[in-house]
């Protein structure tokens, strides 16, 4: 090439990788920016309301709360793990290779699954032996495979850190024990809401957002409602 500047390669480099940086940073909330006002949960289209349970109604800060917990390492043994190593936000909170290691690279036998909309499942895991978001929280944290620890020593680690023991007083009035981590982490699952996939849209009366092939070769059935459209 003839007129080649490398320093405006550079340039881009430098931008496209900070742009990359920044599309898988998580943008994760400002504790002393949080209230403790109900979360204004938007349902989208055609969905019904998720059933919420009465001990862990959703509030700002319990979803802050368990948002932080989520991403942070702090709840397996070595420190190295959080949830979000397995379940990536810009993935579906999947991931796209077959096994996620855990901590020391361990490998478990199952593909993380997909955590959005799994308000509404009424049934966890695989076998669909886990009854509530808030228990289905003690497998990974005590899975061997995953982050090998538990939610006792959790806790203590958890009650030595001024943002989380704050944070817990403001959420459920108490420290942060398993209680609190089990439920933090249930109401930011509980959020993760998405309504606006090509068949959603097919679904709520868009007929061009699938291709006619789509519809042919999927035999797309429109759900039946549970509620009508607002
Ligand atoms: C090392 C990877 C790994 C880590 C870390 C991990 N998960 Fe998972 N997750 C999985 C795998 C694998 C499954 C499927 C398990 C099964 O079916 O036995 C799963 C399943 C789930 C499910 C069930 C979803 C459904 O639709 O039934 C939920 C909820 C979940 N994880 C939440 C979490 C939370 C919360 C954390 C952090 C406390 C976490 N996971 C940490 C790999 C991981």
């Amino acid at each position: 090439m003839k007129n080649t500047k490398p320093y405006l390669w550079c340039l881009l480099a430098i931008a496209l990788g900070t742009l990359y940086a920044c599309q898988h940073e998580p943008i994760l909330p400002d504790p002393n920016e949080i209230d403790d006002a109900p979360y204004a949960l938007v349902v989208p289209a055609g969905f019904p309301m998720p059933d919420i349970p009465p001990d862990n109604a959703l509030t700002n800060v319990r979803v802050a709360m368990g948002k932080l917990l989520f991403f942070d390492p702090i709840l397996s043994r070595d420190a190295t793990i959080s949830c979000a190593s397995c379940h990536f936000p810009d993935r579906a909170f999947s991931d796209t290779i077959a096994i996620s290691p855990g901590v020391e690279q361990r490998l478990g036998v199952r593909n993380a699954m997909p955590l959005f909309n799994v308000a509404y499942h009424p049934n966890l895991m695989r076998e669909g032996g886990v009854p509530t978001l808030e228990m289905q929280v003690l497998a990974p944290i005590s899975d061997h495979f995953e982050m090998d620890f538990n939610l006792v020593d959790a806790a203590e680690r958890l009650a030595q850190d001024p943002n989380y023991a704050d944070l817990s007083q403001r959420a459920y009035g108490r420290p942060p024990d398993p209680y609190v981590i089990t439920r933090a982490l249930a109401a930011f699952e509980r959020v993760l809401l998405s309504g606006n996939s090509a068949y959603d849209r097919y679904n709520n009366g868009q007929s061009n957002a699938l291709s006619p092939q789509a519809l042919q070769r999927q035999r797309i059935i429109p759900i039946v409602r549970l509620r009508p459209l607002s």
